[in-house]
């Protein structure tokens, strides 16, 4: 919500395809994700730009390996800096920016041009096993603010972005947002 709010563009985007594919009959539901790719871009760059948990949590080498030349022996404590990962300029282009159209062709085009891979529910076998759960959830409780509410900052007039500390990263100022629901 903190990303729609300081990107009203995005927030039009959002609404106007929520429009389109549901209406305002009923209640955007887990059903309509497929045909809402705009809404799943939006929460896919959310998790790329703001991850969740930007130190994915310990992890501890099996067995002596080589990562990017560096020699890694058994029992080594790994920590994965996803927050570096999903900013790093050789991958992403402009990464600071929330740009949830770098997911497009992924996502509307069905994984034919792939998005560059990250990670904000970790890899591998301890990979999250809530993230189909985690996608959809998110994806449809967007949708239905979206669709339900218009929404502004109310008298704050700006969100603070900045970034906290901690093993799941929180705004330092929380977010305060005004809805009104559609006439
Ligand atoms: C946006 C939501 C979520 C995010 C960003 C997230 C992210 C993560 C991350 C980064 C890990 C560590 C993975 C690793 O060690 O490589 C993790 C582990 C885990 N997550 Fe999630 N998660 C989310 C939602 C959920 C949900 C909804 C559930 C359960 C219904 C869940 C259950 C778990 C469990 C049980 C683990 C531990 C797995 C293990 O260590 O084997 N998560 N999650």
């Amino acid at each position: 919500m903190a990303q729609l709010l300081t990107h009203p563009e995005t927030m039009k985007k959002a609404r106007a395809e929520i429009d389109a594919n549901v209406g305002t009959t009923r209640l955007a539901e887990e059903a309509d994700m497929a045909s809402l790719p705009y809404i799943q871009c939006v929460v896919r760059e959310t998790l790329r730009l703001r991850t969740v948990g930007p130190v994915i949590v310990p992890h501890e080498a099996m067995e002596d390996c080589t990562v990017a030349g560096y020699c890694i022996t058994r029992g080594t404590m790994i920590l994965v800096n996803a927050w570096a990962i999903h900013r790093d300029t050789n991958v992403w282009d402009a990464p600071e920016e929330f740009r949830p159209e770098r997911f497009w062709d992924d996502i509307a085009g069905g994984g034919a041009v792939a998005a560059p891979p990250m990670l904000p529910f970790g890899l591998g076998r301890r990979r999250c096993p809530g993230e189909g759960m985690a996608l959809r959830i998110v994806g449809v409780t967007v949708a239905a603010l979206v669709q339900c509410f218009e929404w502004d900052v109310g008298d704050v007039g700006a969100v603070d972005m900045a970034e906290g500390g901690g093993l799941t990263m929180p705004m330092v100022t929380p977010l305060v947002a005004v809805c009104r629901p559609f006439a």
